[in-house]
């Protein structure tokens, strides 16, 4: 019989915080209640919810996840983090980043970004991804990270390809978005994935 399988030792009681992590130009930290603005900013744009499963945001609907948000610091560890992304040089919180430990037996978590429109196609959700990966196979022992999007949705599956993820799925029509059934990427890496490619970039 194989063995229990046991809680990798980033999700134990008394797990260590992580946070906050910093790139060149951005620090993922916990959200706060200032973030409100910012939030609301990216969250009411149609074109940044266009490939999501909410928005666009009422003030109320940025009001209950923000406090959802608030409400799940209160633990560490935890499975879902929502982490907001602060743009070093101005201090704004430009976007959402989450990383989950969906199936932690098998070491495996995932990740999601949105990011302000007027902060696209600079690098930022590579950057920011770019460290979830390194964190989920560095510090936190992980040993298989995926992300999936909406098929049409080119600049997130192309953050993907950038940081060396393969696309191992599509799925078709498995989901419902804002304007009907729609197709899925998932994209995935691998420690020794990762790994070599650091070696030969
Ligand atoms: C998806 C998203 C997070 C990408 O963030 P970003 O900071 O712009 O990403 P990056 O700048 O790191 O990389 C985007 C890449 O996609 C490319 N790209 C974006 N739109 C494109 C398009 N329509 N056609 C071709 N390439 C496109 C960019 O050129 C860039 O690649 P490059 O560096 O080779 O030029 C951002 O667009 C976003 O927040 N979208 C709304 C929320 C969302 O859809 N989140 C993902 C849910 S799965």
């Amino acid at each position: 019989m194989p063995k229990k399988p046991e809680l990798p030792p980033a999700l134990r009681p008394g797990a260590e915080t992580w946070l906050p992590l910093e790139t060149p130009r951005l620090i993922l930290r916990e959200v706060t209640a200032n973030d409100f603005d910012d939030i609301h900013d990216y969250a009411t744009d149609p074109e940044v919810v266009r490939y999501m499963f909410w928005g666009p945001n009422t003030r109320r609907d940025t009001r209950n996840v923000l406090a959802g948000w608030l409400r799940d610091q209160r633990r560490w560890p935890r499975a879902v983090v929502n982490m907001a992304a602060q743009h070093k040089a101005d201090g704004r919180m430009i976007g959402a980043v989450r990383f989950a430990f969906v199936d932690p037996p098998r070491l495996t978590c995932d990740f999601g970004y949105s990011f302000n429109r007027a902060y696209w196609n600079q690098g930022f959700a590579t950057e920011a991804a770019g460290a979830l990966i390194d964190l989920a196979f560095g510090r936190l022992g992980m040993r298989r990270v995926f992300a999936t999007c909406d098929a049409r949705n080119i600049g997130s599956w192309r953050v993907m390809e950038k940081l060396g993820m393969r696309r191992e799925a599509l799925f078709r029509q498995d989901t419902q978005a804002h304007d009907g059934w729609r197709d899925t990427y998932l994209y995935a890496i691998l420690a020794d994935e990762r790994a070599a490619r650091a070696t030969t970039v």
